[in-house]
């Protein structure tokens, strides 16, 4: 794929990172963020990475800081926003992002789950607009879930999957944009069993995680859900689903667990509780071991 000029708005936790993956594989980027700090150390954060994966650290000088909006995005050829998970704040710069960026310049949001067509339903061109939804850390993990809206052009999507093949991400089409678009309605519909279960007193938190981690989960990176249904066969998996779906939560909202360990303030690792208690040695314990766990699975992918 042709060298393109790439423009992230929002230099976070995840603007950075897509940043950096697109500058490794040879794309000019600019980076703009309304937060000078964050701005400032977003170089920095980034050649921290680099060296910690044994990449490439000379990608970072690709990278270039802007603190004006039109400077970066007036040249893109595609322009990623990761801003804050806010729809006005989200709508608002799309619209300013429009009255500057090129007519041909391709709109990406990161969004986790607002539908694109509500971020780019004030646009004078939708059809270039589209999401790409990142995970975290975006230079460990493969998936970027590329959603259309009824609006976007086949050109748009075919040109952005091709961009994320070509750095090495696992670029999938969602061809309907429906809210948290297909990897957070999967994840979130997981989580709401699991608090179910311990909103219910069948087993506590702990053992809800041990559960997952050590059976099915074990399996999850090799063997999709649908894949393991023809594993074992679409008739064995009815039989299971007349026996379990009725018992399975159907809560349409958050689940009264959840609302109450915050109204408590219980907000997880930030407060030192949540489903658990956490000290800072076992969350810094936690995050060490799926940091290595993803770099495990990335070295094991090259
Ligand atoms: N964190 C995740 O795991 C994850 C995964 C996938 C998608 N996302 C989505 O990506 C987006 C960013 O999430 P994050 O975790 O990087 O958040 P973050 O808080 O780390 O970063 C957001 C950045 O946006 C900046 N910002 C706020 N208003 C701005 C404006 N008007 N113009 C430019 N920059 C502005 C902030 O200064 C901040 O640096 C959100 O929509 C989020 O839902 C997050």
């Amino acid at each position: 794929m042709a060298k393109a000029r790439i423009a992230v708005i929002g230099a976070g936790l995840m603007g950075h990172g897509i940043a950096q993956v697109f500058a490794l594989h040879d794309h000019d980027v600019t980076l703009y963020d309304s937060f000078a700090a964050t701005l400032a150390t977003a170089k920095d954060r980034i050649k921290t990475n680099l060296v910690d994966l044994g990449e490439d650290v000379a990608a970072v000088e690709r990278v270039r800081p802007c603190s004006d909006l039109g400077d970066a995005v007036r040249n893109a050829d595609y322009v990623v926003e990761a801003v804050l998970e806010d729809l006005p704040l989200k709508q608002k710069l799309f619209q300013e992002i429009e009255s500057t960026a090129r007519p041909d310049a391709i709109f990406a949001s990161n969004t986790s789950v607002i539908p694109i067509t509500a971020i780019m339903q004030g646009l004078a061109n939708r059809a270039r607009a589209l999401g790409t939804h990142w995970w975290n850390p975006p230079y460990l993990v493969p998936l970027v879930e590329v959603i259309g809206t009824a609006w976007t052009s086949a050109e748009a999507i075919d040109w952005t999957i091709k961009l994320h093949a070509a750095v090495g991400k696992t670029p999938v089409h969602v061809k309907k944009d429906v809210p948290g678009f297909v990897g957070n309605r999967l994840q979130h519909a997981l989580w709401r069993e699991c608090i179910a279960l311990v909103q219910n007193g069948i087993c506590d938190a702990e053992t809800v995680d041990t559960v997952i981690k050590a059976s099915f989960g074990r399996r999850l990176a090799v063997l999709g859900p649908l894949e393991n249904a023809d594993l074992v066969g679409t008739d064995l998996t009815l039989a299971i689903h007349k026996t379990v779906l009725p018992d399975i939560d159907r809560t349409p909202g958050p689940l009264p667990y959840l609302e109450k360990l915050v109204a408590r303030g219980k907000l997880g690792m930030k407060s030192g509780e949540g489903f658990r208690t956490w000290t800072p040695e076992q969350q810094q314990a936690l995050r060490q071991r799926v940091l290595a766990h993803l770099k495990q699975a990335r070295s094991k992918d090259a």
